[in-house]
């Protein structure tokens, strides 16, 4: 039994199923598409709404050091994941990588935690959407009914309208096909990297040294009895829950960590790209820097405007405008992160989507869902189905426990994928690397551990989450993905079956 649990499909193999031409999406995407496509999806929450909540809790102003050590943890994983991705470049990301690795079990493991990441990861940034979009209406003197606000905004029963109304419009607009998305994707993208550098260079004038004073704050105990709530490594060693210290730094970084949340998406649109060798490592790598310089920029401005203790954990950067004044410059910077979160949403309701579809191809998932659409060469069906899901999922749900739980998929994610490069280098030396991760196996090692360090640091109650989500995939693999898979009924694409650019596209 355990050799078909681990049976695994050959690279070679991964390429030649993106060939057939019912299951064959249209290769349109170029390295410049990559970065944007990446930058567009990085750049969201995580800086707009996160950094003030963790400054404000966990770090103080050190809360720059959190977003470059969550950044390392991402490079390191990205040397990796450009390795894989310019190797295997199919959709579906660590979920293919992993199978042409380690086998059908723990690709079916991962591919069930990406779409826990990417599902969760729409639905948390819509309701960041709706958020900021609400405050702008209220701007504007209009008052969304608190019944359709959220349960953010409202107690008792209320139904996010506005995240939900975002996440099937985007929907929509991903049925139409990938290249009216990246158009749509480059224009926000300028606008959200216009407000980001507003941020940072007007912002710069409103310094005040003191303000840094402590740029570390001393560790302070939390309240007794929320053992649940403190960082897995604090409960194992059975140490006094603190926050703020040196040990604030890495909480505040393994929440962060949500502002990165995207590169490994490019890897998923491998199989879209012109030129996946030598476009994906440019991609990843270029989108992962210009984030990372941008996030540590943002938040050294914006904790020296305000001091960490009063920022606002709704809207900080447009808060701390506000608090200094300059009202017009809040509008402006609430404007952009509204315009700057709908690209984020569509492209995490993308790399979910692409996953989905792979593992049905594959035969882990129904195969219904795995048959583009005939004119738009879309997976239509994947994007419709899960489309709706985060809809509702986007409107019942708040925040912050949902991005923990997303970070622990994404981070677990890192270590497959770290792994199976080890790996991959062993069992297939001879397979054309485009990219390759330098320092094999030490990087990899590095990328494992430094992920393991982010994850450890996570609330124990986001450790339980997650292991029930994972429990429910294990039975589904067993009941239904085991004996339905291509590889366990020998249904592997023929070479003659292979689809010929120009029989029949009507692209
Ligand atoms: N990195 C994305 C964000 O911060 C998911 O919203």
């Amino acid at each position: 039994m355990s050799s078909t649990l681990f049976r695994t499909k050959k690279v070679e193999q991964s390429i030649l199923d993106t060939e057939e031409p019912e299951h064959a999406l249209k290769k349109s995407l170029s390295a410049l598409d990559l970065t944007v496509f990446g930058v567009g999806v990085i750049i969201g929450t995580g800086i707009f709404v996160l950094t003030g909540t963790v400054a404000k809790n966990n770090a103080g102003p050190a809360v720059a050091l959190a977003f470059v050590a969550a950044g390392v943890v991402c490079a390191l994983a990205a040397l990796c994941y450009a390795e894989f991705a310019s190797t295997v470049p199919v959709a579906g990301s660590a979920y293919t990588f992993s199978y042409a690795s380690l086998g059908e079990l723990p690709a079916w493991i991962i591919g069930w935690d990406l779409v826990l990441e990417f599902a969760l990861g729409t639905a948390v940034v819509a309701v960041g959407w709706s958020g900021y979009v609400r405050s702008l209406l209220e701007n504007a003197g209009w008052q969304m009914p608190e019944v359709l606000s959220g349960p953010t905004a409202a107690e008792g029963f209320s139904f996010d309208i506005l995240a939900a109304a975002l996440v099937l419009v985007l929907t929509g607009i991903l049925v139409l096909g990938m290249k009216l998305s990246a158009r749509i994707t480059s224009l926000v993208v300028a606008i959200k990297v216009t407000v980001v550098l507003v941020v940072i260079i007007a912002g710069a004038f409103f310094i005040k040294g003191d303000n840094y004073d402590p740029f570390i704050p001393k560790a302070q105990p939390v309240e007794a009895g929320q053992s649940l709530d403190s960082p897995l490594i604090q409960v194992m060693f059975g140490w006094a829950p603190s926050n703020f210290g040196v040990m604030g730094i890495f909480t505040a970084a393994s929440v962060v960590f949500f502002a990165f949340i995207g590169f490994d998406i490019v890897a998923t649109a491998a199989e879209e790209t012109r030129n996946p060798q030598r476009d994906m490592p440019r991609g990843i790598l270029g989108s992962l820097f210009i984030c990372t310089a941008l996030y540590v920029a943002v938040s050294i401005v914006v904790t020296g405007m305000q001091h960490y203790s009063r920022l606002s954990v709704d809207a900080p950067l447009a808060d701390a405008f506000k608090a200094t004044g300059h009202p017009w410059y809040a509008g402006f910077i609430s404007f952009g992160a509204a315009v700057g979160l709908t690209t984020v949403c569509m492209i995490l309701l993308l790399g979910q989507t692409r996953v989905f579809f792979a593992m049905s191809r594959d035969g882990l998932l129904p195969r219904f869902f795995s048959r583009v659409h005939p004119r738009y060469k879309t997976p239509h069906r994947p994007t419709i189905l899960l489309g709706v899901i985060i809809a509702v999922l986007a409107g019942f749900t708040s925040l912050s426990e949902l991005a923990e739980l997303v970070n622990i998929g994404t981070l677990f994610a890192f270590v497959v994928v770290a792994i199976s490069v080890i790996i991959l280098r062993r069992t297939r030396p001879d397979l054309h690397r485009a990219f390759r991760t330098p320092w094999v196996p030490v990087i990899p090692i590095l990328s494992v551990g430094a992920s393991l360090w982010l994850m450890l640091n996570l609330p124990a109650e986001t450790w339980v989450r997650f292991a029930v989500w994972m429990a429910i995939g294990f039975v589904l693999y067993f009941l239904y993905g085991r004996t339905h898979s291509r590889l366990a009924r020998g249904q592997e694409t023929k070479p003659e079956e292979v689809f010929k650019p120009g029989d029949g596209d009507t692209a």
